[in-house]
């Protein structure tokens, strides 16, 4: 079964949960990536089950204001019933590694105010350690290079500054207004740790490590079908 086929079935899927699961007037966590856009057309069918949601990027929410759902300001909710995202990586404790579509930071934001995190993923994200993808960390221009210097010295990552895809010279902005640093070769064998320690780097904004608030939920698809793992 192709990837594309493989991320539909559990777009599908979550659907199907949160259909079975979520009762009507609730709002919901929205995140971002090419899975989650398939979760938002699968979903566009039933905007009237859901009071209204939260996204956590512009990307998203064009899309889904295209179908007519309510896209509320975070700080207009106090809390949401749950989030559903892809992932870059997740291990088999629920952790994850995200921020491959930079918006790391606002995933973060939006999952720590959900009562679940339902990620949605092919079997291709699954890993014993994370490290493997790049891992991406939102950072305050002016502090970059010292970051950089940084990650380098401490923990021998290879950093680099994302660019915007096709035009190397053009640095990639968040929607935050920051910038991304791509590390890799890294092997996260204490994500929890390793995520708080890259938080007390001054001019860190956000790092891609989701150790801290897990998954709670896995529905992955391979060339098997379709399953949901609870943690
Ligand atoms: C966006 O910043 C990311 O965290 C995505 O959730 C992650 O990269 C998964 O994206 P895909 O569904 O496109 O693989």
């Amino acid at each position: 079964m192709h990837q594309d086929e493989q991320k539909a079935l559990v777009a599908n899927e979550a659907v199907s949960l949160i259909l079975q699961e979520i009762s009507a007037g609730e709002i919901l966590g929205i995140g971002t990536g090419s899975t989650v856009n398939l979760f938002i057309d699968a979903l566009a069918p039933y905007t009237k089950h859901f009071k209204g949601v939260v996204s956590s990027s512009e990307a998203s929410t064009a899309r889904l204001q295209g179908y007519g759902f309510l896209v509320f300001d975070a700080n207009e909710v106090n809390d949401l019933i749950a989030y559903v995202d892809g992932a870059d990586e997740i291990n088999p404790r629920g952790e994850m590694m995200k921020g491959g579509g930079g918006a790391l930071t606002r995933e973060k934001i939006v999952a720590a105010m959900s009562n679940q995190f339902i990620c949605i993923c092919d079997s291709s994200k699954q890993v014993a350690t994370l490290g493997k993808f790049p891992l991406p960390i939102e950072v305050i221009p002016l502090s970059s290079a010292h970051i950089q210097r940084l990650l380098e010295k401490k923990w021998g990552g290879k950093v680099s500054l994302r660019t915007v895809k096709n035009q190397a010279s053009e640095i990639f902005v968040t929607d935050n207004g920051a910038w991304i640093l791509d590390v890799s070769d890294l092997k996260i064998e204490h994500p929890k740790e390793f995520e708080m320690e890259l938080n007390q780097i001054p001019g860190v904004i956000c790092n891609g490590i989701f150790a801290l608030n897990p998954a709670n939920t896995l529905i992955v698809s391979s060339s098997a079908g379709v399953k949901r793992i609870n943690y």
